[in-house]
């Protein structure tokens, strides 16, 4: 699979640009000891169970009374009678509270370890020992996911020598049983949903300078031509115009950057309805006239991150052969100042016909999607359509990083979103769409208003934003859900399997989704 860089480049970079993040999982019966480092998981209750093993290191282990087998606590052994170079105990915490997002984050935990020591390759007999309590697909989607989401780095404008210092592990070596068909699809399946939620990390930590429209959309050409299974559709400035879509264009009046609509299209089930992915593609959101000051503004390179989501969840959907119709729209603007921008109080139209006030030039985002939702709506007809969004603070300041805001009307929808959440450790969780908050966005001289009417502006802020995006769909003929990724597109904390930056969030959630459903 191509990264970001060969991507563009037509896959003409160096070899080892090539390999960067390609770590090679393998499977073998035992720990395979010619790796480097050697992990061996101990959870908390089976603190002896290392004897037969290796009687040295349970001596070792029974000398060092501190180590409790607590939840990715690690004990680098002294006992150097292996081929490995290091041995290193794991804690896996208590067998009965182990689960597969605790998997990801311990194998995540051997890939930084492993970097630290100073060594590419590592074996482990984790996922052999916790198998027996999983669906042994998602077993071995969880076990891709938490290495190659652990392996990935962003390194390359350091200089050459920082680069070295970050290296990334080649080899991780499992010990399982041979010939489990489940757990190499689930590999396989965890190895695409992986890499295109690093792909979608690499293009939120690209600065703005680079992470332009039409860096979107010399990529996304790439990567339908590239796969030869997704067609692509681009609408430009005039076209845009033409079609009517004035909330979208007002937002990108200020940028000298042109906006576009880019729509990808893959057909895995011939004839029948789509299930469309919108979203927020603003590569830079300065806040227009409302400015966004200083502590707030640094960051808003990743305000493009939903619709970066939307092409890697469309070029996943490829991968994996889905047999499914799935679209990805990205509505790609910049958010800027400059005497073309547009002005607190401008009015604009949308492409459902619908008048905006615009009472805040930051409220930028429910613009752009408020005419690629309609339009799609419109023009494709599909059955599902999922908005994808770094839309509002007030997501960051509700729900933190570990989750992305829900905000749907259809509770089907809503479960089924939720539990791809929790299988793939890419969280979502509901907000109360309550009917109080329904004409929270009306406007007064206009139809709507971009900020809340209602209260102090600020209450329920990520809901009343659902509720704008809402009055541009019309929910009783398609089936619609609101993601905000404000707060776990882009961690300022270290995860255990996740570092600080972009997470990919998103990608993980609607790939389990639409292998479910
Ligand atoms: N892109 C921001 C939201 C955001 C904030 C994303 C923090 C990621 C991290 C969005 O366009 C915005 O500025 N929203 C405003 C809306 C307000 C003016 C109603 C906000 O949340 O402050
Ligand atoms: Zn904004
Ligand atoms: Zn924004």
């Amino acid at each position: 699979m191509l990264s970001l860089k060969d991507i563009l480049s037509g896959g003409k970079t160096a070899a080892k640009e090539m390999e960067r993040g390609k770590m090679k999982i393998t499977i073998s019966r035992d720990v395979d000891k010619k790796q480097e480092v050697l992990f061996l998981g101990l959870f908390e209750e089976d603190k002896h169970n290392y004897k037969s093993f290796n009687n040295k290191l349970a001596v070792e282990l029974q000398k060092e009374k501190t180590f409790s087998g607590k939840f990715n606590e690690m004990h680098l052994s002294l006992v150097s009678d292996l081929t490995c170079k290091r041995i290193v105990v794991v804690g896996l915490g208590k067998n009965k509270e182990f689960n597969l997002e605790k998997l990801r984050g311990s194998l995540g935990k051997m890939v930084s370890k492993t970097k630290s020591l100073k060594c590419s390759s590592f074996s482990t007999n984790v996922v052999d020992l916790v198998k027996n309590k999983f669906d042994k697909e998602l077993l071995g989607r969880a076990a891709a996911e938490g290495l190659l989401l652990a392996n990935y780095n962003f390194t390359k404008y350091l200089s050459k020598e920082k680069q070295e210092k970050k290296r990334l592990v080649s080899i991780a070596s499992l010990a399982y049983p041979a010939g489990d068909v489940s757990f190499s699809k689930g590999l396989k399946t965890g190895r695409i949903i992986a890499e295109n939620s690093n792909l979608v990390r690499d293009l939120v930590n690209e600065p703005a300078n680079v992470v332009n429209s039409s860096y979107l959309e010399k990529l996304a050409k790439k990567v339908a031509a590239s796969s030869g299974k997704i067609s692509l559709k681009v609408l430009n400035k005039e076209e845009l115009e033409r079609e009517g879509m004035g909330s979208m264009l007002g937002v990108n009046a200020g940028s000298a950057n042109p906006p576009k609509l880019i729509i990808l299209q893959y057909k895995g089930a011939g004839e029948g309805k789509y299930t469309a992915v919108v979203g927020k593609g603003i590569t830079f959101d300065s806040g227009g006239y409302n400015l966004k000051p200083t502590k707030y503004i640094e960051d808003m390179k990743i305000d493009m991150a939903g619709s970066a989501v939307a092409l890697a969840l469309i070029k996943t959907a490829a991968e994996l052969g889905l047999k499914k119709n799935v679209m990805g729209v990205m509505a790609i603007c910049e958010n800027m100042v400059s005497s073309k921008a547009q002005r607190p109080g401008d009015i604009v139209t949308a492409y459902n016909g619908k008048t905006i006030e615009i009472g805040n030039t930051d409220a930028e985002g429910r613009l752009v999607l408020a005419d690629a939702l309609a339009y799609t709506e419109d023009k494709y007809r599909p059955e599902v359509m999922i908005d994808l969004a770094t839309l509002t603070g007030a997501c960051v300041v509700a729900l933190g990083y570990y989750a992305a805001a829900l905000v749907t009307k259809d509770e089907e929808l809503s479960k089924k979103l939720k539990l791809a959440g929790e299988n793939s450790g890419d969280k979502v969780w509901p907000m109360p769409f309550f009917d109080e908050y329904q004409d929270w966005m009306d406007g007064s001289i206009s139809d709507l208003n971009n900020i809340s009417q209602k209260g102090k502006g600020y209450e329920a802020g990520s809901i009343t934003a659902g509720v704008f995006l809402s009055k541009f769909v019309n929910t009783d003929k398609v089936k619609w859900a609101h993601l905000d990724i404000a707060g776990s597109a882009y961690w300022s904390v270290d995860g255990a399997y996740l570092g600080k930056g972009a997470t990919g969030s998103g990608v993980r959630v609607l790939s389990y989704w639409l292998l479910e459903n």
